[in-house]
């Protein structure tokens, strides 16, 4: 890297059922990015069958990566570094995106990096105009994971509470699947709660009775099934009480943590951070406390190769390399294990 070089780094993220492809360039930030969702391959089955992802991925990762070079008007030899998630995720869907890194970055003499995916959803607010100052609290909302996070820097991260069962993401697909509706179930049951009345069930607020941060989101998810065996011709009002429940819950644990930390910031990210009754309670709750809430735009909420390529930049732009050569993945990796930059 001469002076006066920008450095400019490619994403690769192929952790579950998209690929995705960023390029970031030091002074220009995000110079472009694609995505190719895998939702139509793996609905039939009602969710992510993993070597049909890993399949999909190797067809997809290069055309990706070509189409992604000629938006930005950059060629191979343009690119300084390549990040790409190394974990958590499918471990065959991984080893896609890291034998493409690591065999482009051999060829073209350039450091290769893998990231963790959960650092690329909680800095992806980093792409936008609007950015938070650290230190913050981070709520990390996804089809795997729901965490709170004390991030004081990037890489220094001290887990608050996470979910002792189901996911979040998670809990809205199994109870979207209840409800009679397709993969991935989270937007769906969304847009079918708008037309619910909420006044119709209650759901409990799980765990918000108990001391400490960590969540709990299976019970609902069988309270859904039992309403809905109840009362079958009231959908909408269930798929309504179940949203209620869910982002209120998340509401009360993040007004917790940063009253418990405090910290006046507050970055949700992650694929439940799209729903737009969570941002409301948010939103509501930040106002109240005087916190500043930021979230990505919408389609970064969703895995994407943008906040890999951005996550990546951080890192290899400082020196942090991925030892030399070995295709490497993490399928399980926990964000404390990280180095801070
Ligand atoms: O971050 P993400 O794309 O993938 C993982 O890393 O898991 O998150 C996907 C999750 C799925 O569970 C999906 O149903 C959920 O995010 N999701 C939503 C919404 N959009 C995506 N959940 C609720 N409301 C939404 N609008
Ligand atoms: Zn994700």
């Amino acid at each position: 890297m001469s002076a006066t070089r920008p450095f400019i780094t490619l994403g690769i993220e192929s952790s579950c059922d998209e690929t995705g492809i960023g390029l970031y360039h030091s002074e220009q930030g995000l110079i472009g990015h694609q995505l190719f969702s895998q939702v139509e391959i793996h609905a039939e089955y009602g969710g992510v069958v993993p070597e049909l992802a890993s399949r999909d991925h190797i067809q997809r990762a290069l055309p990706l990566i070509k189409a992604v070079l000629k938006e930005a008007e950059c060629t191979l030899n343009d690119i300084s570094g390549i990040a790409y998630t190394a974990g958590p995720g499918l471990a065959g869907a991984l080893l896609v995106g890291s034998a493409v890194a690591k065999s482009l970055a051999w060829s073209l003499k350039i450091p290769a990096l893998g990231v963790h995916h959960m650092e690329g959803h909680l800095l992806a607010p980093l792409l936008e105009d609007k950015q938070p100052k650290f230190p913050f609290v981070a709520l990390l909302v996804s089809g795997g994971h729901t965490m709170l996070i004390d991030v004081k820097a990037i890489g220094d991260y001290e887990i608050l509470g996470e979910s002792l069962d189901d996911a979040v993401g998670e809990a809205f697909d199994k109870t979207a699947k209840i409800l009679g509706l397709g993969y991935p179930g989270g937007p769906a049951l969304a847009k079918l709660a708008k037309a619910g009345d909420q006044a119709a069930f209650t759901f409990p607020r799980p765990m918000i009775d108990r001391p400490g941060l960590d969540f709990s989101f299976s019970g609902l998810k069988t309270f859904a099934r039992n309403t809905v065996a109840k009362y079958p011709e009231q959908k909408a009002d269930i798929a309504k009480a179940f949203e209620v429940a869910a982002t209120s819950t998340l509401m009360i644990k993040c007004r917790r943590a940063l009253e418990q930390t405090n910290r006046d910031t507050l970055v949700v990210a992650g694929g439940v951070s799209a729903n737009l009754a969570l941002r409301q309670e948010l939103d509501a709750m930040g106002l109240k406390l005087g916190a500043q809430v930021f979230y990505p735009r919408q389609e970064f909420c969703t895995d994407n190769g943008a906040m890999i390529a951005l996550a990546g930049h951080l890192r290899l732009s400082k020196g942090q390399l991925s030892s030399e050569g070995e295709i490497s993945i993490r399928p399980r990796w926990s964000l404390e294990e990280l180095e801070a930059v």
